[in-house]
């Protein structure tokens, strides 16, 4: 049996090289562990072939500059480092995360420009995020956060300061027996889950939130572009609380949850309809073409 994320067999590349799962380890004053300094990406790779490699490899770059860093692997480096690393474990259908951070250095403050920049890639099996959710439909709780304004963080990016209200609002679901949570933004607006993006469906049109305050993900985009492509009408616009209850069928796309059908959020209810299943299975169809 697998021990915990830390106790296992194979290999994480880390900074150039490939280590012994177990030795891949920093030290406790790194300052990414005190001040969020640390971006990452969610891949998955289907058939021996990351979905979308170097456009998460892009994003990696991009993320880190949002945070006034830069990365010292180019995105082909890291796309070459990602293969590397699931050739070392023998893996052909796994998750990808990889990730930079300020490492521990000559700053032990809140600046720290002159620590290094450590990069890592880690590969595992991962199955369904949301676990029978993906078939039956998952259970939505309402978060209490909300998703900030773009002036306070620098929301386009996938860094890990962006997730401690997103852990704490999925804490709350998990113990009041949902999957996660669906969280408003600043405005009031829905915005997405704490890992996903959201999406509607209302007599035969989409309906999603601009992304103009949280993460506009790679598989938000992909679907987006599937459902323009077989001619539904999507609306990327704010959506308010009150429209939930008016609203037929509803999913959350991400790399992890890929397309999870949603049977509730808080006290509204939708069916795991024939639009959700049609774009859960055509994703699974691209993902591994
Ligand atoms: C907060 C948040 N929103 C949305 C997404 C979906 O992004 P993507 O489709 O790029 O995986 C993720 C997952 O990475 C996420 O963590």
């Amino acid at each position: 049996m697998e021990g915990g994320y830390d106790d296992r067999d194979g290999k994480i590349w880390m900074d150039g090289e490939l280590v012994d799962w177990r030795g891949a380890n920093v030290h406790v004053l790194t300052h990414a562990l005190h001040y969020a300094s640390s971006v990452f990406e969610g891949e998955r790779c289907y058939n021996g072939r990351i979905f979308k490699d170097r456009e998460h490899a892009e994003r990696l770059h991009f993320s880190a500059n949002c945070l006034d860093f830069e990365i010292p692997y180019s995105v082909d480096d890291l796309i070459a480092a990602k293969a590397q690393t699931l050739e070392a474990n023998g893996l052909t259908d796994a998750y990808v995360r990889a990730f930079a951070w300020r490492g521990a250095g000559p700053d032990m403050g809140v600046a720290s420009a002159r620590n290094p920049v450590r990069t890592a890639i880690a590969v595992w099996k991962w199955g369904n995020y949301y676990g029978d959710a993906k078939t039956k439909g998952a259970k939505l709780d309402i978060a209490k956060w909300k998703r900030p304004s773009p002036e306070t963080i620098p929301h386009q990016a996938k860094a890990a300061g962006l997730y401690m209200i997103c852990t704490m609002s999925k804490h709350a679901a998990e113990a009041k027996g949902c999957s996660d949570a669906m969280m408003f933004d600043y405005r009031g607006y829905v915005a997405e889950a704490t890992g996903a993006n959201i999406f509607f469906v209302k007599d035969g049109e989409v309906h999603t939130p601009k992304p103009d305050c949280f993460l506009n993900g790679i598989t938000r985009q992909t679907v987006v572009g599937m459902l323009r492509d077989k001619g539904i009408t999507v609306h990327e616009r704010h959506i308010m609380p009150e429209e939930l209850e008016g609203f037929q069928q509803c999913w959350l796309t991400g790399t992890a949850a890929e397309v999870t059908p949603v049977g509730q959020i808080g006290d509204y209810n939708f069916e795991v309809g024939q639009l959700t299943l049609d774009i859960a299975s055509d994703y699974e169809k691209l993902v591994r073409a």
